[in-house]
């Protein structure tokens, strides 16, 4: 029997062992991963028994975006020394993009209206300031020759498909609205616009059909520039984590003591060590808790019924984490706080202990902070789910990808209306107003990590497993999964602790 041949009899048995099934192309990609058994326990732990190309190939992508590191259980006698307790903190909340004691609203008509303008003001600003556009009012059109070129900004209002097939769109400024139109013809620009949402801010170079009407030549969106991505000068690190769910019935609560050993060095590995001593930040990225009436008949799926309690035990586990590190906590749509974007921080009185806590920072969802120099924009994530059902190539098991799409809008708000509500701030605090250097996100309970001009994003997963909602959805969680940035030298490691349930 050959070498490869052999490989391919190791994995059938292992599967087997584990009774799962594997089709015969998975074994062939298997057989070249060194890490083979830890790609199938990964896919069972998620809930795959029929592992099939398709699955492998899934993972093995993602595996290669961020290096796999499978925590260490050596026992060696070192006493832990933790590189990240010996250097000061390095950090700055930015405070005037957080909600969190700024809520000024009363949800009056005004209030919208105001929104709105704010919201065309900072995205038409970052448009002018980004691009050079000679742009012109849109109420400008009525002057120009037909036929002559104009560049307009607009908000788009809504977008449709014309009988004839084209792609129409009503874009507004503050005093005037027209008919874009992109002919069907231009494949390119047909493509461009299946990104465009109701509410973008978007400029058009465009030639004038008549005076309501323009032909688009090019759509420009706020964007961010390119950039390089910018590097911490010290060898720290940020870990990240999300949607612990606690009081589910499916919180994981093993794979998080594992996850809490090993933050705190206990491993005994020295390589593991070595890594865990440069966390110096914990980003929590919201869903804390799973609360309670939440969604309908959740009530059955709970093991703690109190809200308070739930926010006892989280608080808890919390406290386990070094107090060296700074632990940035943020809300999610479970959480006890409101549920419509912006949300502002956790009230102290669900965590009277944490919020004494001089290394724990409640936040608000969106939230800045400025970390060893890098801007770190920290947002729970429901407004992807209405971007995912509103672009066709966007998919929840991909969640970075809907957040890029969040950049190039420069907005954290999906069109107004949909499935995620938001609350007419006076000042919109979903804009996405600086570039961040580093963006972390959950909801989505799936890792992730991307990467666009210059902006890293991460996904932080989950510590509940697959519920039945997301069985009915086909959608495959990745359950207890630690990312680790290395703000040095830009690298992301996973450590996984499901396996040692
Ligand atoms: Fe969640």
């Amino acid at each position: 029997m050959g070498l490869a041949e052999s490989r391919e009899k190791e994995i059938v048995e292992y599967a087997g062992s584990k009774n799962a099934l594997i089709d015969e192309k998975a074994v062939k990609l298997l057989a070249i991963r060194e890490d083979f058994q830890e790609i199938i326990d990964l896919l069972l732990s998620e809930g795959t028994f029929i592992i099939d190309q398709k699955a492998v190939e899934e993972k093995a992508l993602r595996t290669k975006i961020a290096e796999m590191a499978k925590p260490e259980v050596v026992v060696e006698h070192k006493a832990f020394k933790p590189h990240a307790k010996e250097i000061e903190p390095n950090f700055r909340l930015l405070k005037q993009y957080d909600v969190t004691g700024q809520s000024k609203t009363e949800g009056k008509v005004k209030d919208f209206e105001h929104y709105f303008q704010r919201k065309f003001e900072m995205l038409s600003g970052i448009l002018k300031k980004r691009h050079t556009l000679s742009a012109k009012p849109i109420q400008r059109l009525r002057a120009v020759p037909k036929g002559s070129k104009i560049d307009v900004i607009g908000m788009v209002f809504r977008k449709w498909v014309t009988k004839n097939g084209h792609v129409a769109m009503q874009i507004e400024d503050m005093e005037a609205k027209c008919i874009a139109l992109i002919l069907k013809d231009d494949i390119a620009l047909t493509e461009a616009v299946e990104h465009i949402m109701p509410d973008d801010v978007i400029a058009v170079r465009a030639v004038k059909w008549n005076e309501g009407m323009l032909i688009v030549k090019e759509i420009i969106r706020p964007d961010l520039p390119v950039r390089e991505p910018k590097r911490g000068e010290r060898n720290v690190a940020i870990a990240s984590i999300s949607d612990i769910h606690m009081g589910s019935k499916l919180f994981l609560e093993k794979p998080f003591q594992n996850f809490l050993q090993w933050i705190n060095g206990k491993t005994g590995s020295m390589k593991e060590n070595e890594k865990v001593s440069r966390i110096k930040y914990l980003i929590v990225s919201g869903d804390n808790i799973d609360g309670v009436g939440i969604y309908p008949n959740q009530f059955n799926e709970l093991n703690i019924k109190d809200v308070h309690k739930q926010y006892e035990e989280v608080s808890k586990l919390i406290m386990q984490i070094p107090e060296y590190i700074e632990v940035f906590i943020c809300p999610g749509q479970h959480d006890a706080v409101r549920w419509a974007d912006p949300q502002p921080a956790i009230p102290k009185e669900f965590l009277p202990e944490l919020s004494k806590t001089k290394n724990v920072h409640l936040i608000g969802s969106p939230s800045w902070i400025s970390i060893e120099g890098m801007l770190a924009m920290v947002y729970h994530g429901a407004a992807l789910h209405d971007l995912i059902s509103s672009v066709s190539f966007l998919s929840s098991e991909k969640p970075e990808e809907a957040m890029i799409e969040a950049l190039k809008r420069r907005d954290l708000m999906a069109a107004f209306g949909m499935k995620q509500p938001y609350v007419p701030e006076r000042e919109d605090f979903l804009v996405i107003r600086e570039e961040p250097d580093l963006v972390y996100i959950g909801d989505m309970h799936h890792n992730a990590y991307g990467s666009y001009r210059g902006t890293t994003v991460i996904n932080s997963g989950t510590w509940q497993s697959r519920t039945n909602y997301q069985v009915k959805l086909g959608h495959v969680p990745t359950p207890c999964v630690v990312p680790v940035l290395n703000l040095k030298t830009g690298k992301i490691n996973e450590n996984r602790f499901m396996q040692e349930q």
